[in-house]
């Protein structure tokens, strides 16, 4: 819906995956596709989900597709691509309309600007109108635009109407023996994988304590989602992520808390996970509350429970998608001595401490050993004064700002 192009900040990637797309950026055919991305004025285009600027992009990639398998010269290529951009202009509404093309060509013979663009005016425009008219349906059209060049109207249009057909993979309603170049039914897949990935967007699941809930140290409620780190995750990373908030006051990594079964984290993994699936990256920040006294553990064993979460993420995530998702472990502060003059003073003994503090070196290592990322905010970020465990917002914002960059850095490799 948004007038921003996706395809042009994406192609180099997918040209890692997709051998067909690789070798039309390294053509001539790639060039002039880029340049047309970036002549194109979105603000023509009709504001739709059907057929708005995500339609436009992929009808122009696969227009730069079928101008390469057909040989074009680099004027007919620059004719197609303008084509693909401005088909569907005169569009009202998204219904089965069969003057859109009609009205799409009008606008382009009432703007110099854009008339100006082409090297053959008429005939495009004559292809435009003709695009949203049945086959048997079109004579008498090439007349109205005053077309000299029958045969590069009937290219242009063959062109427009199998670039413009083949992203009918959006509705699920392709019909392939509509598609008229040959070449093009080699594509058919390509459609579909394009689709695929144009629609994708990467999941990032955030799963831990209070801390990633977004308790609020100075009411004990829960901060508004403009305060949470994974919604300013969501804001940094912007419209091609989803962030997913899964945290819970008083989550341990193994251990019920308070007598508490669903307290452990090891207890909630894998539905949340495989409710949620495909993830891609799984923010792990949990430890905290594996200190309380009650529990009584070592730093070790706290680490041992990481490791079972860790193992049962993978695991589950592998059964359920089979990848293994990034995974970014995350040490929180430790906690400091004026725990005890906070409200959370019976919660934490000596011993607490002493294993809050170990924590880092060993999560460290455990990242190393199960393949994960390791992040560490000890000493990095303190806990609020006012109960010394939990964020305040600024901390909030400093850990999706410290997350942001590691999930976009290693996605733009
Ligand atoms: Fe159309
Ligand atoms: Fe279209």
């Amino acid at each position: 819906m948004e007038n921003e192009l996706i395809i042009p900040r994406r192609i180099k990637r997918w040209a890692l995956e997709s051998r067909e797309i690789a070798s039309l950026l390294t053509s001539a055919y790639g060039t002039a596709l880029l340049e047309a991305y970036r002549d194109l004025d979105c603000d023509l285009l009709y504001k739709s989900v059907t057929h708005g600027v995500g339609h436009i992009e992929r009808t122009m990639l696969f227009g730069a597709m079928i101008a390469r398998n057909e040989h074009l010269s680099e004027t007919d290529t620059r004719d197609v691509l303008l084509c693909c951009s401005y088909h569907d202009i005169g569009r009202i509404d998204d219904r089965y309309d069969l003057e859109h093309g009609k009205r799409s060509a009008e606008k382009i013979r009432e703007s110099e600007g854009l008339r100006s663009l082409f090297s053959y005016p008429e005939e495009a425009m004559a292809a435009i109108h003709s695009h949203a008219v049945p086959d048997g349906e079109t004579e008498g059209i090439p007349e109205i635009y005053g077309v000299k060049d029958p045969e590069k109207y009937a290219l242009l249009t063959a062109c427009l109407k199998d670039a413009d057909n083949i992203d009918r993979v959006r509705i699920y309603d392709l019909d392939e023996t509509f598609l008229r170049f040959e070449g093009t039914r080699q594509m058919v897949p390509l459609a579909w994988w394009v689709l695929d990935e144009y629609l994708r967007t990467h999941t990032v699941l955030c799963f831990g304590d209070s801390n990633t809930f977004g308790y609020n140290p100075r009411t004990g409620g829960r901060y508004p989602s403009y305060f949470r780190y994974p919604s300013i995750l969501a804001r940094f990373l912007g419209e091609d992520y989803t962030v997913i908030n899964e945290g819970l006051n008083g989550r341990t990594t193994a251990f019920p808390l308070n007598g508490l079964e669903w307290l452990s984290g090891l207890y909630a993994i894998r539905p949340v996970l495989a409710a949620h699936c495909p993830v891609d990256t799984l923010v792990l920040m949990l430890g905290t509350n594996d200190c309380a006294a009650s529990l009584a553990l070592s730093a070790d064993e706290i680490a041992r429970g990481m490791e079972k979460l860790i193992r049962a993420a993978q695991e589950i995530l592998l059964e359920k998608q089979g990848t293994l998702p990034r995974i970014i472990l995350v040490c929180p502060p430790h906690i400091e001595e004026s725990v005890w003059k906070g409200p959370f003073a019976e919660d934490m003994d000596r011993n607490s401490l002493k294993a809050s503090a170990a924590l880092p070196g060993l999560y460290e290592e455990l990242a190393r050993r199960t393949g994960c990322e390791f992040l560490n905010l000890d000493g990095v970020i303190w806990f609020s004064e006012l109960d010394s465990e939990h964020l305040r917002p600024f901390d909030n914002y400093r850990l999706a700002g410290m997350l942001a960059e590691r999930i976009r850095l290693k996605e733009e490799e």
